[in-house]
């Protein structure tokens, strides 16, 4: 098989599965063409991680997430569905122009009531946030610019107790997480090795396709 091959293969069973577990949607499909009409790019969760995230805050009793990335709201909807009646999503934003299509898409969505977009950098957000004892937070989500991952992790430490999940998106990243020379890639490998020295996690990196293999990462914050 070419590496084309290997692409459409990856890319069917994508399909596949997301056929099975994440079937079309109205407000999703909607949020998505919107975002694009609106020119923001197209690096939103796939469907199926989509379902894999909202599992996981099923299975964890989450109620309160905190999303550091937002773009059109795509991942904030799937979590915000996932949630019990009164949990609250809290995602940040850096541009106000996504922030904008995002609340958009929420509100189209009817889940206004439970998502907040923050504009602002994350760096700075998540300051404010340990500043005014805005934590513990029960599942934090980590999908904004990649060289921010290992400070993200960090802040994301300081707002959590025994139990939260920290979560990183494009871990993998098509694999180039390996190459110790990869200039694109070094923050999310040093994120993924801080994941797995970090005496307070207990962690996994999960290999997941779509067109490319990208992964995500899942920690538990154990005390
Ligand atoms: N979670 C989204 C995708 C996020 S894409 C989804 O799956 O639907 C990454 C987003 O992070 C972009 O919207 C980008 O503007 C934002 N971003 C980049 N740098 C940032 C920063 N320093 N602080 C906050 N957001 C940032
Ligand atoms: C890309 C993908 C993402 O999921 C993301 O958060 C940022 C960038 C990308 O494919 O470039
Ligand atoms: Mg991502």
């Amino acid at each position: 098989m070419d590496g084309d091959d290997t692409r459409r293969l990856l890319r069917r069973i994508d399909d596949y599965v997301a056929g099975l577990f994440a079937p079309p949607d109205e407000a999703l499909g909607a949020a998505l063409r919107e975002s694009e009409r609106e020119g923001l790019p197209s690096i939103n969760v796939s469907a199926t991680e989509g379902k894999l995230l909202q599992m996981l805050v099923e299975i964890s009793g989450t109620r309160r997430i905190l999303e550091i990335g937002t773009l059109g709201g795509y991942s904030a909807i799937h979590f915000a569905r996932a949630l019990p009646d009164g949990g609250t999503v809290l995602s940040l934003e850096l541009d106000e122009h996504h922030a904008e299509v995002a609340r958009r898409n929420v509100e189209g969505a009817g889940l206004s009531g439970k998502v907040e977009v923050r504009v602002g950098d994350a760096r700075r957000s998540l300051e404010r946030l340990v500043e005014d004892g805005e934590g513990p937070f029960d599942l934090i989500f980590i999908d904004a610019d990649k060289e921010g991952y290992p400070e993200y992790l960090d802040w994301s430490l300081r707002l959590s107790r025994p139990g939260t999940l920290i979560l990183g998106d494009n871990a993998i990243r098509e694999g180039s997480v390996i190459d110790p020379d990869d200039p694109t890639s070094h923050a999310v490998r040093e994120f993924n090795e801080k994941l797995a020295e970090e005496p307070r996690l207990s962690a996994i990196v999960l290999p997941l396709i779509r067109d490319r293999i990208d992964g995500l990462a899942i920690a538990r914050v154990t005390e």
